[in-house]
């Protein structure tokens, strides 16, 4: 396991609220080599001490235990405060760091990902065993992330490239590949023979706030469906691989994003919808709308067709929207109807369909919806009723920030869990699609109020397990 680890974008967002954490985490549980340091580099101009001020300030909790921990973390913390376009500056600073194999981690924003490459390379410290990590966006369309993507093969190879989506680090998302490939009941019905369709939600109640900058380059689109949204539809959807290794995983991940049917303009109307928040009321408390002169959308609802043998057919709906009255991400897998419907009550109309529906967020459950009769049957029709089988792990003692399991990995060098190149490629190849697909059929960008479900014209691509939501149409 490596001990050295460069955070780039130190003082950002996600170092703060998550990296950071992660690290105190792991530090307390000791999951860290007894050796480990962290060279923090960030654009605020703070000395070592000033910096771990700040950072003591915004990771002060009430465990003691954490607290122990956090004075361990400062203590094995360095700050640089540099401009990652100056790359003497960067080689005269951090060239110390490279007496032994480090982790590089780039939080930082995709327009300083080739300067700090090259910048990082001068110095030595992507040299030997040495990593990279790179935060998403990786680029805004295919040619983009290419251009990035070459920049970085000039530096060091595939094997050392670690892109993160740190939906992979999320406990329940490795669950789905246990129950899908430990289980061979699971195995029998997951194809387009018992499978009507499959459902990726992810809502969000926050809006956009303190992000405008970055989100108004990206929307609904690139920022969550490019990554997260398509990286958990190639979990459900890929063929068995033969080994949990990181490329007989990412082997198929990448097959099933390449048989993502690609979006035409004469299918934009029908299978995708976009919408954007205006004012509204979030949790109780008035919320104001996204206003930004770009015309990026905060929500987006897809339907999406694998086009192999095992999926033909199945829609798999991607929805995902900010400032929506409730959190939840969820996999909804919807099973066929019964062939032949031999009960009065309810009648066949009625009858719920089987689903397996996994919520990642707030809650870490699975459950399986089927049919059964709960009353005494003894007099008159059996009535069947919807019922549920909870399927969840029992509760975790604490849930663990998905970066945490992502930096050891990172450390020890299992890329399982991060994106390789060519799924990448593949998912913004898809992505180039739809957006062009807008374009050309000039998709409108329709108004929703914060706090609702989205735009009305998406109620069809929402699942009925979400509070409130009654699908309207198949
Ligand atoms: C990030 C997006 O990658 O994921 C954010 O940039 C989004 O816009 C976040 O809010 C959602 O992550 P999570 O783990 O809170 O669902």
């Amino acid at each position: 396991m490596h001990d050295t680890l460069l955070l780039f974008g130190a003082t950002g967002d996600l170092a703060q609220r998550y990296l950071f954490p992660s690290l105190l985490h792991l530090l307390r549980d000791r999951m860290l080599p007894a050796t480990f340091r962290v060279v923090a580099v960030g654009r605020t101009e703070h000395d070592d001490a000033g910096f771990r001020d700040w950072l003591r300030e915004r990771l002060s909790g009430e465990d003691d235990r954490d607290a122990h921990a956090l004075e361990d973390l400062l203590a094995r913390t360095v700050y640089f405060s540099i401009d990652l376009n100056d790359q003497a500056s960067m080689v005269r600073a951090l060239a110390p760091y490279a007496d032994r194999p480090s982790v590089s981690y780039l939080s930082t924003p995709p327009d300083l990902f080739a300067p700090a490459c090259l910048g990082l390379k001068a110095a030595g410290l992507l040299e030997g065993e040495s990593r990279l990590v790179l935060e998403k966006p990786i680029g805004r369309d295919l040619a983009s992330a290419r251009a990035i993507d070459a920049i970085l093969k000039d530096a060091l190879d595939e094997a050392r490239i670690f892109r993160i989506d740190h939906y992979l680090g999320k406990a329940p998302v490795q669950n789905l590949l246990a129950l899908r490939f430990g289980n061979t009941i699971m195995e029998a019905v997951w194809n387009n023979h018992w499978i009507e369709s499959v459902d990726i939600v992810v809502a969000e109640t926050a809006g956009v706030d303190g992000r405008e900058g970055y989100y108004a380059h990206y929307g609904a689109l690139r920022d969550m469906v490019q990554n997260h949204m398509l990286q958990l539809l190639a979990l459900i959807a890929m063929e068995p691989p033969s080994a949990l290794d990181a490329d007989s995983v990412r082997d198929e991940k990448r097959k099933v994003l390449h048989a993502l049917r690609p979006m035409t303009a004469a299918q934009a109307a029908r299978d995708s919808v976009r919408g954007r928040y205006g004012d509204g009321v979030v949790d109780g408390e008035r919320a104001r709308g996204f206003q930004h002169d770009s015309e990026v959308e905060t929500f987006v609802a897809l339907r999406a067709y694998i086009d192999n043998w095992r999926w033909a057919g199945v829609p798999f709906r991607l929805v995902t929207g900010k400032r929506m009255p409730a959190r939840a991400t969820e996999v909804v897998v919807c099973f066929k109807p019964v062939s032949h419907w031999v009960f009065e009550r309810p009648g066949k109309a009625r009858a719920r369909h089987n689903r397996l529906r996994m919520r990642l967020q707030p809650e870490e459950t699975i459950e399986l919806g089927l049919m059964g009769s709960l009353a005494a049957p003894e007099w008159g029709a059996t009535e069947l009723q919807p019922m549920s089988l909870d399927l969840s792990m029992s509760p975790t003692p604490h849930r663990r920030i998905a970066y945490e399991r992502l930096m050891v990995d990172a450390l020890k060098g299992d890329q399982t869990l991060f994106v390789r190149d060519d799924e990448v490629e593949a998912a913004w190849r898809w992505i180039d699609s739809v957006s062009s697909a807008w374009q050309h059929a000039g998709l409108p960008l329709h108004d929703y109020a914060a706090g609702s479900w989205g735009p009305a014209a998406a109620a069809a691509f929402l699942p009925d397990t979400l509070a409130g939501n009654r699908r309207r149409g198949p």
